[in-house]
């Protein structure tokens, strides 16, 4: 069982996650159980399922030994009302008959009344984004939140490069704790793993595997969210999660972490006015830094095509003004 030590600053936090389905529950159980908050408010608009959740999970106190409260709330905000860190998971994923524009203008439409409550209550709150499609409605959170994007992202890298370590933990027969990496770009099958700029027990991969296993590690990373819906029939839910409750660990914590999460790019990597995945310093303040990699040419260029591919679909979202007017 992962346990940290008790930590007097973090029992005076509030972390509420919205959407109680497969990854919102299971954000709330790691945030619970990892003891992040003395109170975990998980919020549906299914009646009754948040709270059932809640106390599920609170039930599991008395074996995982933890203090951390859990409250249920179907669509009540007032109970998540002075939250230092909200997770969004509300939303739908695709249907067959389903374009990925309706995808869009469905999640968007939850996305911006999710945020909108959000903010009425908790106008402190940082904002953890998990809603597909990923970049494009952390975009649509950051618009209607009003925020600084410093405390509206999203969560993907650290699902993705977990993917990619896992793999690659398990071609070379090493623990997973002894890789890192780096990740860029889009949530989708644009995603940019780094392997100049992964590491195994400090040395670099690529001195440990042939190129041809490399690139179809980097290949399977790509395509690791659908081949577990293939699996499954729907996405994955226990690495999302949890991979959103280390975000909440690193900014209530203030641990400074080095993830790879979507951000609001300025300029960096000659990128402006975009979500997308980038390596930051995340603590009490959210995204305390955007790291900027020295790129060579071949990674820069998927970066641009992976941003071109993220733009399109923000593009998207921008014509439906309704949604984010
Ligand atoms: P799910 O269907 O199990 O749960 C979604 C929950 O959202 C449902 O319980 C639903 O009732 C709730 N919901 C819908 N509208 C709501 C509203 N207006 N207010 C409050 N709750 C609302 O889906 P799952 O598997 O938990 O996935 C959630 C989202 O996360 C999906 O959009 C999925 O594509 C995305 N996802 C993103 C990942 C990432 O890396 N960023 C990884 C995995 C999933
Ligand atoms: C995943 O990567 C579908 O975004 C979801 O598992």
């Amino acid at each position: 069982m992962r346990k940290q030590p008790s930590n007097p600053r973090t029992f005076r936090m509030k972390v509420t996650v919205v959407g109680a389905g497969n990854v919102g529950a299971t954000c709330a159980d790691a945030v619970a159980r990892w003891e992040l908050a003395n109170e975990v408010v998980l919020l549906d608009i299914k009646e009754g399922f948040a709270e059932g959740k809640a106390l599920d999970i609170w039930q599991t106190a008395p074996i995982n030994l933890f203090d951390s409260r859990l409250v249920g709330s179907t669509n009540d905000y007032a109970k998540t009302a002075g939250s230092d860190v909200v997770v969004i998971t509300s939303g739908l994923p695709r249907k067959p008959g389903m374009s990925r524009d309706d995808l869009i203008a469905t999640n968007a439409a939850i996305v911006k009344s999710v945020t909108e409550n959000v903010v009425k209550h908790s106008p402190n709150a940082i904002i953890i984004v998990v809603s597909n499609p990923l970049d494009v409605m952390t975009y649509c959170a950051y618009v209607n939140s009003k925020l600084p994007s410093t405390k509206v992202f999203g969560m993907a890298g650290i699902l993705d490069t977990a993917r990619y370590r896992a793999f690659l933990a398990t071609e070379l027969g090493v623990s997973p704790k002894d890789i890192q990496a780096v990740l860029m770009g889009g949530h989708g099958d644009t995603m940019v793993p780094l392997p100049r700029y992964t590491t195994v027990g400090g040395i670099p991969v690529t001195e440990l595997i042939a190129k041809d296993k490399l690139d179809a590690i980097v290949d399977r990373t790509k395509k690791g969210g659908g081949e577990i819906v293939n699996l499954l029939g729907t996405s994955a839910w226990y690495a999302p999660g949890t991979a959103a409750a280390q975000m909440v660990e690193a900014i209530v914590r203030d641990q400074k972490r080095v993830f790879p999460c979507c951000v609001w790019l300025q300029g960096e990597y000659g990128l402006k006015d975009i979500y997308m995945g980038a390596p930051v310093i995340l603590g009490r303040n959210g995204i305390e830094r955007i790291i900027e990699l020295k790129l060579n040419n071949e990674e820069m260029e998927l970066c641009q095509a992976s941003a071109k591919s993220v733009k399109e679909v923000m593009d998207v979202l921008d014509k439906m003004n309704s949604v984010t007017a």
